[in-house]
C-alpha cells in the first residue's frame, strides 16, 4: 500500500527497535524517510536496507539531548517534514527512586521530555504554514499504570502523553493532527537483558505475548495517514490488552 506516498517522515530514534521499524514500514508505504540517531552504522545500515527494498531514505545523525540551537539546525537538515515521530527516549527502569543518580534524571528528562518538545516546536511552524502534518508520540502504557522501578521515565511518558494533548488543541485548528501510541512491553533488541520480568509480564497479557515492533509501526502508519483523518489527541495502547484487562482477570481460565 502507499498510505504515506509524498510524504517526509522524520522518525527520532530509528536505528534500532520500534523507530527501525517504523522506519521501515513507513518507506514501504511510500514515505520518504529520515533515520535519526547518534549511532551512524546503524543509521547507515537502516537507509541500505530501506533502499534495496525499493524505498527512499537518508540517514541524519544527532544527538538530540545537545540544546536547543542544535535541534533547530538538525531541523532545518531536515527540511519539510510532513509526518514527526517522537520516538527516541532514555530507557531506565528497575531502580529505586531513591538510588536514581542526578545525571540519570536529566538525561531522561532531556531525551524523553525536552528534546521532543523542541524539536516539535522547530518543525511544527512549517506544517502549520502548508496547513497540514501528523505527529505521532511514542509514549507508553507507564504513563497509564504504575510500575514499580519505572517512576522517573514513567514521569517522562506521562509528560509526552500529556504534551499529545496539549499539542492537539495548540496545532489541531491549522491541519496538524496530534496523537500517541502507548506500546505495552515490547520486543526489541534490548529485551533479552530483561528476559525473566518481561515473562512474568506476559502472563498477565491478554495474548500472552509482547508486542512487536511491526504492530507498534502498524498503528503509528495508521495515526499518521488520511485513515486517521479526525483522530485527533488520542492515546492508542498497542499492548495486547495488557492495560484494559487486570492481571486477575487475564488468568482466569474460561472453557
Ligand atoms: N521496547 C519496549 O518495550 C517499549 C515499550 C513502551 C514504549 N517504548 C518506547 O518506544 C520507543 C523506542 O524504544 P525501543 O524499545 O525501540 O528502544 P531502543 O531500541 O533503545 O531505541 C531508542 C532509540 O532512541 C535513540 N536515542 C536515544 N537517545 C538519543 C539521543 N540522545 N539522541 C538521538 N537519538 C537517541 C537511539 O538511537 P541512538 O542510540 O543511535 O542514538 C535509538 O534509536 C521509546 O520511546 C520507548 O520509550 C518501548
Amino acid at each position: 500500500m502507499s498510505r504515506l506516498a509524498h510524504r517526509t517522515a522524520l522518525i527520532t530514534g530509528s536505528t534500532s527497535g520500534i523507530g527501525r521499524a517504523i522506519a521501515e514500514r513507513f518507506a514501504a508505504e511510500g514515505a520518504t524517510v529520515l533515520v535519526t540517531g547518534r549511532r551512524a552504522d546503524l543509521g547507515a545500515e537502516v537507509v541500505a536496507g530501506i533502499t534495496t527494498a525499493g524505498g527512499r531514505a537518508r540517514y541524519l545523525p544527532v544527538d538530540l539531548t545537545a540544546g536547543r540551537e542544535a535541534i533547530e539546525e538538525f531541523a532545518a537538515r531536515a527540511g519539510d517534514v510532513d509526518v514527526l515521530v517522537n520516538n527516541a527516549a532514555y530507557l531506565v527502569g528497575g531502580r529505586p527512586t531513591f538510588d536514581t543518580p542526578e545525571d540519570v534524571v536529566d538525561a531522561a528528562l532531556a531525551t524523553n521530555i525536552k528534546a521532543p518538545y523542541l524539536l516539535t516546536a522547530a518543525l511544527a511552524p512549517k506544517m502549520q504554514a502548508r496547513g497540514s502534518g501528523a505527529i505521532v508520540n511514542i509514549g507508553s502504557i507507564n504513563a497509564l499504570t504504575g510500575m514499580a522501578g519505572s517512576a522517573l521515565y514513567s514521569a517522562t511518558k506521562a509528560a509526552l502523553h500529556a504534551l499529545t494533548a496539549a499539542w492537539a488543541a495548540e496545532f489541531g485548528p491549522y491541519g496538524i493532527r496530534v496523537n500517541t501510541i502507548a506500546p505495552g512491553p515490547t520486543d526489541v533488541e534490548w529485551s533479552t537483558s530483561i528476559r525473566p520480568h518481561l515473562e512474568r509480564i506476559v502472563a498477565t497479557v491478554p495474548s500472552r505475548r509482547l508486542s512487536s515492533p511491526a504492530e507498534v509501526a502498524a498503528a503509528a502508519v495508521f495515526l499518521a495517514s488520511d485513515e486517521a483523518s479526525h483522530i485527533q489527541g488520542a492515546t492508542l495502547p498497542v499492548d495486547g490488552g495488557l492495560t484494559t484487562v487486570t492481571a486477575h482477570g487475564a488468568s482466569r481460565p474460561v472453557s
